[in-house]
């Protein structure tokens, strides 16, 4: 009953939780977020608190509109307009250099901030009745797979947030793409949302890429981010099959294939998640972290992850699916 009462539509409510420094679950797009008072340090704080987050991993600001960005950042150029026009509300975050008004907390020390404008209608219409931007990381715990629903939240924060506001499923399922503005070279610093292809066909050029956890620049990119409890590996093709000859057979019989677009004949159907029936990339990134959620819940003894075709949004599934898989920090 109670945690039933945790979630809802209650805009008024929602909004009152957060004038008062409380933490509310928000939806957006991408994934849902973990939302406090930008403007509040103590407010902040608590997220760090509730997610077990070091403190070195900076947050993203979540503006209602694009015209707010001056009130936060310095330097807001033509590039930088364009782009927001464009790209926003969306799963575009930009890393731009920081006012004071933004504390210390929000971007771990650093000089600059990262923000973007959600694209989620309820999340619009809640930042639209505060009068202060909501720092918002993805509500999981620290190093687990990114919630995109109202009950992933619920199941793993639920006790520790004021409420979750219910905004159906995350209609990308993956987290926005951070694109850093704050020097004179753009640099991607993390895939997502928006295909790196359609951020170069807007700027006419290729763009920099620094995606390994060592830039200091971007001390959130750890490589363990998003792994389940369980074990889990990533192949391409048949390169599963290799491990698998070699797993006794109880083994076997519970390991589970997490699949991009075809279902494998000799193994049993319950064993395997299909991830988009047409191999269509915008439908297995929606699905991916529930069906990582889904299996990691059925304690296999391992997840098979087959890797997407490495193109569009397929970089940012195998970005994800890398950074799940065991031999980068799981278990
Ligand atoms: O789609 C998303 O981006 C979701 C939704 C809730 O908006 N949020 C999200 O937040 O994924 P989080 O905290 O899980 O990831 C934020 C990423 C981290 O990898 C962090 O290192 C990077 O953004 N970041 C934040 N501020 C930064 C800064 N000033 N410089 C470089 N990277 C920054
Ligand atoms: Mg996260």
């Amino acid at each position: 009953m109670q945690a039933q009462m945790k979630t809802g539509t209650d805009l008024d409510r929602a909004a009152r939780i957060l004038r008062e420094g409380g933490l509310v679950a928000i939806p957006t797009e991408t994934v849902y977020g973990l939302a406090a008072n930008a403007l509040d340090e103590q407010a902040v704080l608590s997220i760090f608190q509730v997610k077990n987050r070091p403190a070195f991993d900076p947050l993203i600001v979540h503006l209602s509109r694009a015209a707010e960005l001056d009130r936060y950042v310095y330097g807001v150029n033509e590039l930088i307009w364009r782009l927001a026009d464009h790209f926003w509300p969306g799963p575009l975050t930009l890393v731009l250099k920081r006012k004071s008004l933004i504390p210390d907390l929000v971007s771990s020390g650093l000089e600059t901030v990262a923000v973007r404008v959600p694209n989620h209608r309820l999340t619009l219409d809640l930042l639209t009745r505060i009068d202060f931007p909501l720092a918002a990381p993805s509500a999981n715990p620290f190093g687990y797979v990114s919630p995109t629903c109202s009950a992933h939240v619920l199941n793993q924060l639920g006790g520790q947030v004021g409420y979750i506001l219910e905004g159906g499923d995350s209609s990308v399922g993956l987290e926005s793409t951070v694109l850093d503005l704050s020097s004179e070279t753009p640099v991607i610093l993390r895939r997502g949302g928006i295909p790196e292809e359609e951020l170069e066909d807007f700027m006419g050029y290729k763009i920099h890429k620094m995606l390994s956890s060592s830039y200091p620049g971007a001390p959130g990119m750890l490589q363990s981010h998003y792994a389940p409890r369980c074990i889990l590996l990533t192949y391409s093709g048949d390169e599963w099959r290799g491990l698998a000859s070699r797993m006794s057979p109880p083994r076997l019989s519970g390991a589970t294939w997490l699949r991009f677009s075809t279902a494998l004949i000799e193994i049993e159907e319950q064993q395997q998640w299909i991830l988009s029936q047409t191999g269509n990339l915008a439908e297995a990134a929606r699905n991916l972290f529930r069906a990582i959620r889904e299996l990691d819940d059925r304690s296999p003894s391992i997840i098979f992850a087959e890797k997407a075709p490495n193109i569009g949004l397929g970089r940012a599934i195998n970005d994800r699916l890398e950074r799940a898989s065991t031999k980068n920090g799981g278990p």
